[in-house]
């Protein structure tokens, strides 16, 4: 199968490596991030790339221990959103979302280009947080992309290094995908 190697290559990968990200590794994942596109060419979202010590504690400090591993990272880009930045169309087509959803897709695939994990992650305290980062209440934390190189397993609970180093799991095509008549699955 013939697909981008960057795409092929991204996992929701747990074995992260201390080591700093340099600057211009960062600032061009960052601005792959805003070259995707977005409705209106609105550009809803909002990211806080966090890289300071002192402040990774305050993001750490709000996980939950099951996200025990991402604690690892030197970089950790708080992804904010709401849905009056973007277009609000009938039939609940709030763009927001979608659209930090695409920026966020280019921030992984080109992390992944430059040798890094780049994992978002849904679980931690997003109200302890945007208080600590001065997020206003109104905007919505919608993930944090935790980056870093490939890093040591032996950190790993047996449960994350079996999945380290398994199968991608999908539903079947047939689930997802249809040609020209549309299933309720
Ligand atoms: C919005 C979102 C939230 C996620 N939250 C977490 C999380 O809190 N902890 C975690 O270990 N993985 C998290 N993941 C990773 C998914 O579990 C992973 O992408 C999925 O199992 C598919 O595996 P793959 O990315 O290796 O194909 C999250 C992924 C997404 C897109």
């Amino acid at each position: 199968m013939e697909l981008l190697a960057e795409i092929e290559k991204r996992r929701a990968k747990r074995a992260l490596s201390e080591k700093k990200i340099p600057a211009d590794v960062v600032d061009r994942i960052m601005t792959a991030a805003t070259y995707a596109p977005s409705c209106f060419n609105n550009q809803p979202y909002r990211f806080l790339v966090v890289d300071q010590e002192q402040e990774l504690e305050k993001i750490r400090l709000n996980m939950p221990d099951a996200n025990y591993w991402a604690k690892k990272s030197p970089l950790m880009v708080l992804v904010a959103t709401k849905p009056e930045l973007d277009c609000q169309l009938d039939d609940k087509r709030d763009y927001a979302f979608f659209d930090v959803g695409l920026a966020v897709e280019n921030m992984i695939l080109q992390a992944v280009k430059e040798g890094l994990v780049a994992h978002p992650i849904a679980g931690y305290r997003p109200v302890s947080i945007k208080k600590a980062f001065g997020i206003p209440d109104d905007h919505t934390l919608v993930v944090i992309v935790v980056i870093a190189y490939p890093g040591d397993e032996s950190s790993l609970n047996s449960k994350h290094l079996t999945s380290e180093h398994s199968e991608r799991s999908r539903k079947s095509r047939e689930e997802v995908v249809f040609f020209n008549t549309f299933r309720v699955v």
